[in-house]
């Protein structure tokens, strides 16, 4: 069957091949798998279902239809929309509740959060813009489950009001077609009600000044590591636009 290369992606991509996306698979893959192969059974469709792994070695999922972003700029307008907002708080709530009761395998090994210990759920850990897909008028899911691993809910959360809301640095958003800022906390009040956050917004943005922190950092310290993607990062500039944001967050009304 042919391979068609997706469009997008920031770490190793994939490809489509028929109804399935093949991607590197990795330490992590049993463990995502796992995750993935819970939700399916609790009913949760916001995710890909996993199908194991190729005759190439890499991981074999559903494909998840509809348009992604890709590295599209500015972004389409489903991006911005308020109703989206809704839908990924609600992506995130049931997503959360789906998780609640996953038990790890024994050893499983996560490539993102840290380990695991009571109170922590498995958790997307990236449900950004980047990806998502989304389908006439509807949220299909978040792809790319690579950086799954154990957190808390609400760290979860804060790296996606980070992204859809959103709550990156301004030449950034702008650049991508976001330039509405009054709209913000107003935006972040709705996306956080919508998921029923019990905190205020004041206590959500210090999670997430602490979220994009550790993001920051660690893109920093996997690149020393000689990780080539987190290198690819560091030399676009990522951390450095993550710090930049976290600066900006500080004049954010609470
Ligand atoms: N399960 C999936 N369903 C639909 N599209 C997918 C799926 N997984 C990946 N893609 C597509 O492949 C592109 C790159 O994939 P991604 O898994 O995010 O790679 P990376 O890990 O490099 O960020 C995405 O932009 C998306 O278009
Ligand atoms: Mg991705």
């Amino acid at each position: 069957m042919t391979e068609e290369r997706l469009e997008g992606g920031y770490v190793d991509g994939a490809v489509r091949v028929g109804d399935t996306v093949r991607r590197l698979a990795g330490p992590w893959t049993p463990a995502v798998h796992a995750l993935l192969a819970h939700l399916t059974d609790k009913g949760f469709t916001g995710a890909p279902r996993p199908l194991g792994i190729d005759e190439q070695g890499r991981e074999v999922l559903t494909f998840l239809e509809g348009d992604t972003i890709g590295h599209r700029k500015p972004r389409p307008a489903w991006v911005h929309a308020e109703d989206t907002l809704d839908q990924v708080a609600r992506w995130l709530r049931d997503c959360h509740q789906a998780v609640a009761d996953f038990v790890p395998p024994p050893g499983a090994v996560w490539r993102g959060g840290r380990s695991w210990s009571p109170g922590l759920v498995i958790v997307h850990n990236d449900a950004a813009i980047h990806n998502a897909a989304w389908h006439q008028g509807r949220l299909t899911g978040f792809f790319d489950w690579d950086f799954a691993g154990p957190a808390t809910p609400e760290w979860d959360l804060a790296i996606a009001a980070f992204s859809w809301v959103p709550l990156h640095v301004r030449w950034l958003v702008a650049a991508e077609g976001f330039t509405d800022f009054a709209s913000r906390p107003r935006r972040l009040g709705r996306f956080l009600r919508t998921y029923g956050w019990p905190g205020t917004a004041g206590e959500f943005l210090d999670v997430v000044e602490a979220r994009i922190t550790a993001h920051a950092n660690g893109i920093r310290d996997n690149a020393a590591a000689g990780d080539e993607a987190s290198r690819r990062l560091l030399s676009q500039g990522v951390p450095d636009a993550l710090d930049q944001a976290i600066a900006e967050l500080a004049s954010f009304p609470r």
